[in-house]
């Protein structure tokens, strides 16, 4: 088949050897392609064409000698095959050429068609292996080398993500203890409110009645009456308490109504108007934990807006989609400088709210300038 010839580059420059080889491969032209050169230039020049797979190279050229001849050929070629011809029979250059790279070597003198033609077929098999096997032994290299690549990257984004589960860990142990603390400081508050509201309101009581028991028959009606007046506000007290607690209306008609509640309280407790706007909350429950954090974050946001804002109205919107809650209470009163204010770390609210949107799995952002009025930014995840 014509494919498979092997095209050979003779390189000699006497004459009468190059007609004997040529003689002897010439009559085998189904295997061979035989080309022939004079000189190492030429038979280099030759070479540089690419499809020459077998070069039988004498050493003693016009213009090379002895195992430069090689040296020069199998730099330029270093994947050809090369049979060095030896013509005084110096037998030492000829294996430093093999322990260099050659396939073969053969002295001109001895040479018969036999012998020649066996090595020119085991010189281009010999280096056909050589080739498949560096192919080979490269293709694994790279994919050691791909495979450590891998694996490198591979461990290295493990212990990103362990350093951060690390991390997540440990801000949830902080808010979990912070919890805790607010959760007393809430207890305190009540406590107080107990103690110096209502105590106070009933020692007044017991003092009215007791008063009234030892008071002649006709003072007893306005005892009385000053009795009532302080069940009335004592009615109203723990009316007020119960609600900041925990308004029933959360848990019984949702987030939509305990929020229109308490925007139309705080309006006639602090004269600031409430801006309601409101999408895919209405007539839909959310979990129980999500409503609350929600409802708290909008009460303090309220609460700090009538304090500190000096306005007369502050926006508020909520919406939900599928994946999320989001809120945001706008103020365009006075502003504050948040990274101060958060770490004064002297009041809860502001870190209160950020804290119960975190533990929720949320976020929580405040934008504000002096000046330049307040966004209060919460999200809050509803997808599990
Ligand atoms: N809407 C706002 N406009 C202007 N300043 C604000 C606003 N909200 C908060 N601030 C400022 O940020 C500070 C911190 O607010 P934060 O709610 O954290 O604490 P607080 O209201 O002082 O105390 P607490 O909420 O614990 O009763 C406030 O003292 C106030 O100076
Ligand atoms: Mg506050």
């Amino acid at each position: 088949m014509e494919h498979q010839k092997t095209k050979v580059l003779l390189i000699e420059d006497d004459l009468s050897t190059a007609e004997i080889v040529k003689a002897m491969v010439g009559e085998e032209t189904h295997l061979f392609d035989l080309v022939w050169a004079d000189s190492l230039e030429s038979g280099l020049q030759r070479v540089s064409e690419g499809d020459i797979e077998l070069v039988l190279l004498d050493f003693g050229l016009p213009d090379s000698e002895g195992l430069d001849t090689f040296l020069r050929m199998h730099d330029q070629a270093p994947n050809v095959a090369i049979i060095p011809l030896t013509g005084t029979g110096d037998e030492s250059l000829a294996l430093k050429a093999v322990q260099l790279g050659a396939q073969d070597y053969l002295f001109k003198t001895s040479v018969n068609k036999q012998v020649l033609l066996r090595a020119m077929r085991y010189a281009v098999e010999r280096k056909r292996i050589e080739e498949e096997l560096r192919h080979a032994h490269d293709e694994l290299e790279q994919r050691v080398k791909e495979r450590t690549a891998e694996l490198s990257q591979a461990n290295q984004l493990l212990t990103v993500q362990i350093a951060e589960r690390q991390r997540a860990e440990e801000e949830l142990r902080r808010l979990s203890h912070r919890l805790v603390q607010v959760q007393e400081i809430e207890r305190r508050n009540i406590a107080r409110e107990l103690h110096d509201e209502i105590g106070q309101l009933l020692t007044g009581l017991k003092l009215v009645i007791e008063m009234a028991a030892r008071s002649p028959r006709e003072q007893l009606a306005e005892s009385f009456h000053r009795a009532q007046a302080l069940v009335n506000d004592l009615m109203g007290r723990v009316r007020d308490l119960s609600l900041d607690l925990r308004p029933a209306m959360l848990d019984d008609l949702g987030l939509l109504h305990a929020l229109l509640w308490q925007f139309e309280r705080y309006t006639k407790q602090t004269a600031v108007r409430v801006e309601f706007s409101h999408r895919g909350i209405e007539g839909q429950r959310l979990p129980a934990e999500i409503e609350t954090a929600a409802y708290r974050i909008i009460q303090e946001a309220l609460t700090n807006v009538a304090r500190y804002a000096a306005v007369n109205d502050v926006r508020v919107s909520v919406s939900a989609d599928a994946e999320h809650l989001a809120v945001q209470i706008v103020d365009h009163g006075v502003g504050f400088h948040p990274a101060t204010v958060l770490a004064a770390r002297a009041s809860s609210g502001l870190a209160g709210m950020r804290e119960r949107a975190q533990l929720l799995g949320g976020t929580l952002s405040l934008e504000s300038t002096p000046g330049q009025g307040a966004i209060i930014s919460a999200l809050l995840p509803l997808a599990e």
